[in-house]
């Protein structure tokens, strides 16, 4: 916030007001304004009198931001994990911001979505260099302790994280073992079985859906459906086809979503993996024995083989997806 000029004289009630030219030109402006609504500016003028100044902690509601980081139990880290899965869901919100303009861009032009590709990768960026703070951040005796206190729940159940997915992509793109009689004109709520997130939530002694799923299912399915509905003509490589067909130049575009589609589906994958390999036991047998899932098979990037952009990478790149780490 600027400070107040140390050297400026307080006014005087019996001082001239000082009626410049521009203050006069700005005052006809503002009356025209309210006037073009019906609406009188003097009595707006009084709302300014009374009103306060506005505060940074007022604007960006810092009370209320800094009162939402609760721990369940008494192990001081706990607070390091509630606040960075915190700080990874607004970044999760950005992107979903820059997103939706991208898809609701009544003439879209390769420059604007090339521009606001590059922010979502810097935010990706940031996530992926971040991921640290879980991976090496964490005293694990710890860790393994508080994680008991807060099952059945997982980060799995990030529903921005999913929509972040339904809306870059074509919907085909995130489904696993779709039979051929359900055809191309399924709805999504018929493709929406064999959405392949449920591979990683099945628990290993039964087989069953995990809590986790069937939770986080009943919460939000019929959103995603909904969402999935409303993106199948307007997701990124959807966007990407309307913007290729004015014949524009592509290229630069084509780097940022390839990039997107590496950093989500392969960078942001892995640092991921890093923290479940270094908290969480690594033998199925002690997972199958605490209700655990196989993330083990589900989580790695060359094992879940989830690529956006397929037509943007040639057959080499694909054969080698995640395999490089
Ligand atoms: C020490 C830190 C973490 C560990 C050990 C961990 C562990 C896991 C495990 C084992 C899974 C598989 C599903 C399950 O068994 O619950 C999973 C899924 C997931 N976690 Fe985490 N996680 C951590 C931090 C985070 C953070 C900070 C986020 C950010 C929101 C997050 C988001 C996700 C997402 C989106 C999935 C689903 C991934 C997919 O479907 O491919 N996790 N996590």
């Amino acid at each position: 916030m600027a400070e107040e000029p140390r050297n400026q004289r307080v006014p005087n009630l019996t001082d001239p007001l000082p009626l410049s030219p521009e203050l006069i030109d700005k005052l006809h402006r503002l009356s025209e304004k309210y006037a073009a609504m019906g609406q009188d500016m003097g009595s707006y003028l009084e709302g300014l009198l009374q009103a306060d100044y506005l505060t940074y902690w007022d604007y960006i509601h810092l009370e209320t931001l800094l009162s939402l980081q609760n721990p369940r139990t008494p192990y001081l880290d706990e607070f390091i994990f509630i606040t960075y899965h915190q700080t990874t869901e607004l970044y999760f919100k950005l992107v979903l911001h820059e997103i939706r303009q991208i898809a609701s861009h009544p003439s879209l032009t390769a420059g604007f979505f090339t521009e606001r590709m590059g922010r979502v990768n810097r935010y990706f960026g940031i996530l992926e260099h971040s991921y640290q703070v879980m991976v090496e951040g964490m005293d694990r005796d710890q860790f393994l302790s508080f994680r008991m206190a807060l099952l059945p729940s997982s980060g799995f159940q990030s529903v921005q994280f999913r929509e972040i997915e339904i809306v870059s992509t074509e919907f085909s793109r995130l489904l696993l073992n779709v039979p051929a009689e359900l055809g191309s004109e399924a709805s999504a709520e018929q493709l929406y079985d064999y959405i392949y997130w449920k591979q990683g939530a099945t628990e290993l002694a039964t087989q069953q859906k995990t809590l986790t799923l069937r939770q986080f299912e009943n919460r939000y399915s019929q959103e995603l459906i909904r969402l999935a509905g409303e993106f199948r003509d307007r997701n990124l490589w959807r966007r990407f086809l309307d913007v290729q067909k004015t014949g524009a130049p592509t290229d630069d575009l084509v780097v940022q979503l390839r990039e997107f589609d590496h950093r989500i589906n392969v960078r942001w994958r892995l640092v991921h993996l890093r923290s479940a390999v270094r908290y969480l036991h690594k033998d199925p047998d002690d997972i199958k024995a605490t209700g655990g899932t196989n993330w083990q098979k589900y989580l790695p990037p060359r094992e879940q083989q989830r690529i956006f952009y397929p037509d943007l990478w040639s057959e080499s790149e694909r054969n080698q997806w995640g395999k490089q780490a």
